[in-house]
């Protein structure tokens, strides 16, 4: 779905999350969220303050699950993901501190394959993702799952791609700063959740995004794997799709 701006794409988004929430309330059932970070998400997280203070919505029936963090990672560190949450969105809703999940980038190396399959454990006990936002990287990754990413990957601790980097140097003030790994949900993790929406905003996205929706399904391009989800809506403003 191609929007003129980011804004008018946030708001529909935010809407679709409201509606899911105000549903599953109505049922007395849980609604379980898989959240992303980075600029993408901003304008999604943004609305639904929104929706929460003026339109008196509750998110004391959501559980989120995050997608990723860098490793290793300081939750206070104001570079985590951990930190971007809160700031974002966490502390300006009633969710409730125990229904947030976002994985711990400061356990150490020994607990960590415990730790991710744990994740993952704790996703299926809530009965899986009911919504999952992502945002898309220009090497395709979508969470931190890198090109060559497997298909059924689950949780875990992955290398990041030098472009990742890159574009993670300036909030970092400089590449050497900007940790080499990363904890993701894997591609198959993802895939699982009932529905998808992508978002794709600006012109630097454009060609990733045609290669994702347009392309061959590979590992060599992580999101291309979304083209065998049947639930999956691409949302993206007029920049972003300029190459389709
Ligand atoms: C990071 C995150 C991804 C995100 C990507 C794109 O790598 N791990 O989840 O999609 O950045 O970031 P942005 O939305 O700022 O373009």
């Amino acid at each position: 779905v191609i929007f003129s701006s980011a804004k008018e794409g946030s708001v529909k988004v935010a809407k679709e999350i409201r509606d899911l929430i105000l549903d599953k309330q109505s049922k007395g059932e849980m609604c379980v969220l898989g959240l992303a970070t980075g600029s993408s998400p901003i304008k999604v997280y943004e609305e639904l303050i929104r929706i929460h203070k003026e339109e008196s919505v509750s998110f004391q029936n959501v559980i989120t699950f995050n997608l990723d963090e860098y490793y290793p990672m300081e939750p206070e560190n104001i570079h985590s993901y951990h930190y971007f949450m809160h700031e974002h969105l966490f502390n300006h809703i009633d969710i409730l501190p125990k229904n947030i999940n976002i994985p711990k980038g400061n356990i150490t190396v020994d607990e960590l394959h415990d730790y991710c399959i744990s994740y993952e454990d704790q996703i299926d006990a809530v009965g899986g993702l009911d919504f999952q936002l992502l945002g898309i990287g220009r090497t395709g990754h979508i969470g931190f799952n890198e090109p060559g990413s497997h298909v059924n990957s689950e949780t875990r601790s992955i290398l990041l791609d030098h472009i990742t980097r890159v574009d993670a140097a300036n909030s970092f003030l400089g590449i050497d700063n900007v940790p080499k790994k990363a904890i993701t949900m894997g591609i198959g993790t993802v895939k699982k959740a009932k529905r998808i929406v992508l978002l794709g905003w600006g012109d630097k996205k454009a060609s990733i995004i045609k290669e994702t929706i347009e392309g061959a399904i590979s590992s060599e391009v992580p999101a291309s794997y979304l083209q065998l989800h049947s639930n999956t809506t691409f949302v993206l403003d007029k920049e972003a799709a300029s190459e389709l």
